[in-house]
């Protein structure tokens, strides 16, 4: 058997050729059995590996995901933590707010609202509200900006791992819907005042009707009166010296027949004339109280101007005259006379506390004309009052904007003519004045086809 000597570093050692084989061999397996571990190691990291990156890309694609939902979510959501710092905000919270980064970094959501007492209980509340709960509060919050706007608040308490509490707010600007309401208010206000001006003018129409009748025997009466007070004159006028008792002409001086002959017909026409004034006035408030159907008709703007006066007559005779210029032959307007009526009256009153309110000791004037021009029929209603400020001005047709005392002005007035006028009628409402000098208010009223469809066509 042959014999391999081999020197090492160890020193030198002989090994026969076999105990080397299987040395050799034995050491191939063990490095292909590590090889093999290696490799099966390696491909269940690999594994493992692909299973992170899935579960990564996953948990990126939700984060993502839920990013894109709070981005596009429209009420503004704030995550605060214990110290009432903001920790995470979407994009709707810094919009409605006006925040940027460096706005966000270390803001406490105190500092977005308004201070108010309800807000400060609340507030107080949330430091021990439960997980799950929610508290919602109204108030004022303010944007970096400094301008404010009503909102409304709910606030969720999120309970942490590590057993910190942080809350959630989803706050909603509610600027529309406050406007919606305070718009539905007055619309019930105003449906309201026009349900008693209605039952008024039932009212006033039933009144009217009822004194009618008298009215007219009254006057049949008077004037039965007068036919028969001509006759007994003529028989009257035959006592005379010549051909009367001594006691029928003490008698008739007695009574003083004389001056009752002459003053008595005189009574009576002053009588009728009252009568007839009562006659118009009963008849206007008929008109004016009942003016047909409440959709559109053929209006003689002439006639409802005057009616107007007629009712309003005590409303302005006292401090002011009123002139009329009404243009004759005037288009018929296609309105409803009922709200022309009122928008008229409107503006008769406020004209007369005009003048009242300038306190001048002599009587104001109000100058009603009407005119047509290509088609628009014009009312100007002009008056010698106080006058307006820009300010005041700017306002007037708000609604519920008064300068005038609790109890006399209500504000509406402007407000509904405005309406009515321009959303009922297409038409226009134009106001100079002057403080100290007067006011004047043009109405402006499309009448014609042509003028009808060129507004329509430009509004
Ligand atoms: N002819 C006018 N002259 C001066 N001010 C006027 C006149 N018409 C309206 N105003 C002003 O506009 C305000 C609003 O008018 P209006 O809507 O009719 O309400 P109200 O008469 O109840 O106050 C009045 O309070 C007044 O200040
Ligand atoms: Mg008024």
């Amino acid at each position: 058997m042959a014999t391999i000597c081999l020197t090492t570093s160890a020193g030198a050692s002989s090994l026969s050729y076999d105990s080397l084989e299987k040395r050799l061999a034995r050491e191939t397996r063990a490095r292909i059995e590590a090889e093999r571990l290696l490799e099966d190691k390696s491909r269940r990291l690999y594994a493992a590996n692909k299973a992170l990156e899935k579960v990564a890309e996953n948990l990126e694609g939700q984060r993502q995901q839920l990013n894109t939902i709070l981005d596009h979510t429209v009420a503004a959501i704030f995550l605060v933590n214990e110290n009432m710092k903001v920790v995470q905000s979407n994009r709707a919270a810094n919009d409605l707010f006006e925040l940027t980064d460096d706005g966000l970094l270390d803001l406490c959501v105190l500092n977005l609202f308004e201070r108010s007492e309800t807000i400060a209980r609340l507030l107080k509340k949330q430091f021990h509200i439960h997980a799950g709960e929610e508290i919602t509060f109204e108030g004022e919050a303010t944007k970096i900006g400094g301008s404010r706007f009503p909102f409304e608040c709910g606030v969720t308490a999120i309970e942490r791992r590590d057993g910190r509490r942080w809350t959630c707010w989803i706050i909603s600007d509610i600027t529309r819907r406050r406007r919606d309401e305070a718009k539905r208010a007055n619309l019930e206000k105003e449906l309201s005042q026009a349900q008693k001006m209605e039952a008024l003018g039932t009212l006033a129409s039933g009144v009217a009707h009822e004194i009618n009748t008298p009215i007219q025997y009254v006057g049949d009466n008077l004037r039965f009166l007068k036919d028969g007070l001509s006759d007994i004159s003529s028989v009257l006028e035959k006592i005379t010296p010549d051909h009367a008792s001594a006691d029928l002409l003490s008698a008739c001086a007695e009574a003083d027949t004389e001056f009752l002959v002459a003053e008595i017909p005189e009574a009576i026409e002053q009588s009728l004339h009252g009568l007839e004034q009562v006659a118009r006035i009963v008849k206007a408030i008929k008109e004016f109280s009942h003016p047909g159907n409440d959709g559109h008709n053929t209006v003689d703007l002439n006639e409802a101007i005057e009616t107007t006066v007629t009712v309003t007559r005590n409303q302005w005779k006292y401090v002011a005259e009123i002139d009329l210029d009404l243009a004759p032959g005037l288009p018929l307007a296609p309105c409803s006379p009922g709200d022309l009526n009122q928008v008229i009256l409107n503006m008769i009153v406020n004209a007369a506390d005009a003048i009242a309110e300038k306190g001048d000791s002599e009587l104001g004037r109000i100058h009603i004309v009407t005119h047509e021009e290509n088609g628009w029929i014009n009312i100007c209603i002009s008056d010698t009052g106080c006058g307006m400020s820009a300010d005041v001005q700017e306002r007037m047709f708000d609604p519920f904007f008064t300068t005038k005392d609790v109890g006399k002005g209500s504000g509406q007035g402007l407000a509904i003519s405005y309406n009515i006028i321009r959303q009922k009628h297409h038409g226009e409402i134009l106001c100079s004045s002057e403080p100290g000098q007067g006011t004047m208010f043009t109405l402006r009223i499309p009448a014609t086809p042509d003028a009808m469809a060129d507004r329509y066509a430009n509004s």
